[in-house]
């Protein structure tokens, strides 16, 4: 007997599923909305949710108990209402419609957060505004983190009289911005860390150790002896960073490294561990996160035969925003799935999700083989499936 999900075929022998891998994964009995049927690997890491956002918020708890206060991230591209119709959902409605569901909703999204949680809401001018007001009225307005500016379009349209090229990401952390800078990860700046001695903290890189004299103390003029007997003095102008009785405490550490074979002044050593990246800029441009067009293009490439989901989000962008908000392990949340770009990304850096579509069609088109594909580049983490009847 097989069960065919979307294309992937997992044959069912004798109580148990055959992954596409060939492991055993056990079965869960079958139409039962409260229990997921395993799509890919033995355990269910990624959830992925068919039903109403109000629906899963109700009966998520149930199903995974750990998600009560266990979400980090709750990344959110709802319809933004912008008045037109696309190939798989309607976006055309009033707007106190519209603001009353995303109100709901985001209230039942509350006990679901972590206390170290943010919640990213993505939308353009049709609805921002009205929206910022429901999400400071949720989460407080001194939740506010931030709105950023993404990049969505490269070309003019002409036909209106501005030609928009962005949305806005607004960013809430229910811990308040100070407390949410804590456990948020910076970006990379980019700069390489190497290992070259084998230090046990890891690679690093190293940094001059001078300041300028402005607002020196005398104890930071001296002449430094290096290993191979050089000396140094400061350079005209600057002083050491540290004293002299500091500097011998990071000898002995082994936290400063001598270039030129020893005979160099003294570096010290940055490592990748302690460094906490680059706070992110409010603007992200599609050179750095990819645009509409791109993400279309993108799934097209996957997706050659099929009607093309008109408002995909670039990987690169949640990958980012999953990058900045979680760590390895943490859980992510998506409750307007769309063809699945947040499970995607959340799969691929190794973080547990759920995520919720309430489009039968697009999970079974877009999701369910994207996930597929991104198992199967990484068997790591299983996915599963269940449907809110
Ligand atoms: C803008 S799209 C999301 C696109 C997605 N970020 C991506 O990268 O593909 C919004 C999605 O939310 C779904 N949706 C709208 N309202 C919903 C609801 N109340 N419950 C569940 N899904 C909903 C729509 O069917 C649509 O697929």
């Amino acid at each position: 007997m097989t069960l065919d999900i979307a294309g992937l075929v997992q044959e069912r022998e004798g109580g148990d599923l055959v992954a596409p891998r060939g492991q055993l994964v056990p079965l869960l009995p079958a139409g039962h909305a409260a229990l997921p049927e395993i799509v890919c690997g033995s355990s269910v890491d990624g959830l992925v949710v068919v039903g109403e956002a109000s629906r899963a918020l109700e009966a998520l708890p149930r199903v995974r108990p750990e998600i009560m206060g266990g979400v980090k991230l709750c990344y959110l591209d709802p319809p933004y209402n912008t008045g037109e119709r696309f190939a798989y959902y309607d976006d055309r409605r009033d707007s106190d419609a519209w603001l009353n569901d995303f109100k709901s909703h985001l209230e039942g999204l509350r006990p679901l957060l972590a206390s170290d949680a943010s919640v990213w809401v993505h939308l353009d001018d049709s609805e921002q505004h009205r929206a910022r007001v429901v999400l400071d009225e949720v989460f407080g307005r001194e939740a506010f983190v931030g709105t950023i500016i993404w990049q969505k379009r490269l070309t003019r349209d002409s036909r209106k009289a501005f030609s928009s090229m962005h949305d806005y990401i607004h960013v809430y952390a229910p811990a308040g911005p100070k407390a949410w800078k804590r456990v948020r990860n910076g970006l990379s700046d980019g700069g390489a860390f190497a290992n070259p001695d084998g230090d046990p903290r890891g690679p690093w890189r190293s940094a001059p150790m001078t300041v300028q004299a402005g607002h020196a103390t005398p104890s930071q003029f001296y002449t430094v002896v290096t290993p191979t007997g050089a000396k140094h003095e400061p350079p005209a102008g600057r002083c050491w960073t540290y004293t002299e009785a500091r500097l011998k405490e990071l000898v002995a550490e082994g936290r400063v490294y001598w270039p030129r074979g020893g005979d160099g002044k003294p570096r010290l050593k940055r490592y990748q561990s302690e460094s906490g990246g680059l706070a992110p800029f409010t603007i992200w441009g599609a050179s750095e996160v990819g645009d509409t067009a791109s993400a279309k293009k993108s799934l097209l490439r996957e997706f050659p035969s099929m009607a093309a989901f008109d408002t995909p989000k670039p990987i690169e962008l949640l990958e980012r925003i999953v990058g900045i908000a979680t760590d390895p392990g943490d859980l992510v949340l998506d409750y307007y799935l769309g063809s699945g770009t947040t499970a995607v990304a959340s799969q691929r850096l190794g973080r547990s999700w759920v995520g919720v579509e309430r489009n039968a069609d697009v999970v079974e088109r877009f999701v369910v083989p994207r996930l597929v594909s991104a198992y199967r580049a990484n068997p790591a983490g299983g996915i599963g499936l269940s449907r809110l009847g």
